[in-house]
């Protein structure tokens, strides 16, 4: 059996109630929470920093948190979000001046580092970066929202970095986030992946632990009691 994760993006969440949006995810069976981080210049969109983070551990949220970097530049924040109590840190290699420093950063902070790629953007960084991530995020949207559709460009590009990751017999993690439903995550995961954010899936949907079982079972995962 595979080893999939399900990772809701709080994107969609109720701001309002974030920690009670997260338990809820939890409670439904989620694996680790997907964290978007927008600055209003890399993307057009600016959503929440390491303060929100470190809040949603206050709370206590023990489960990994996945930091998806949205801004430019990355090193001060790697910097925060670790002391936040982020897990897996992620951002886009063209949003910092040395990828490779970049990601040292993240680890030397203990936490799992993590390469996204953006629908256009090629992956052949990753040649000289296998050895420093622990993820790779593949984009099947733009960043910067929501509620987009699945690009069917991203099945190529998945198998692409699914062959790479093999090849090198590395234990690199194979993530995709956007548009991922119930109706496609299985395609998706035949084409590679096995983490799977998803949003307004599940947020937008009016039983979350319904919709997270429906993905498993499209998964052909077993539910166990904390599924
Ligand atoms: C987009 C974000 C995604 C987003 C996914 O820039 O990185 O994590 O929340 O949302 P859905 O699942 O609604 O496409
Ligand atoms: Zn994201």
């Amino acid at each position: 059996m595979k080893d999939y994760l399900i990772a809701p993006s709080i994107l969609s969440a109720d701001f309002a109630r974030l920690g009670d949006e997260v338990n809820a995810v939890l409670d439904a069976g989620a694996d680790i929470i997907h964290f978007d981080v927008m600055d209003n210049h890399y993307v057009p969109n600016l959503t929440i920093g390491p303060m929100v983070c470190e809040a949603l551990r206050n709370h206590g949220i023990s489960v990994p948190i996945d930091v998806h970097l949205m801004t430019t530049p990355v090193d001060q924040l790697i910097l925060d979000f670790a002391k936040a109590g982020a897990s897996y840190i992620s951002f886009h290699p063209e949003a910092t001046a040395h990828v490779d420093r970049s990601l040292q950063l993240v680890r030397d902070q203990g936490c799992k580092s993590g390469l996204v790629f953006n629908p256009a953007t090629p992956i052949h960084c990753l040649e000289y970066l296998l050895d420093k991530v622990d993820v790779i995020l593949v984009m099947s949207v733009n960043p910067g929202f929501g509620g987009q559709k699945f690009l069917p460009s991203t099945f190529k590009k998945l198998e692409k970095v699914r062959q790479l990751i093999d090849d090198a017999g590395l234990p690199i993690r194979l993530q995709v986030d956007g548009g991922i439903g119930v109706d496609n995550i299985r395609r998706i995961a035949n084409a590679g992946a096995d983490i799977f954010v998803a949003g307004s899936a599940i947020f937008k949907s009016p039983d979350y632990a319904a919709t997270i079982h429906a993905m498993r079972a499209e998964l052909g995962q077993q539910l166990t009691k904390n599924h």
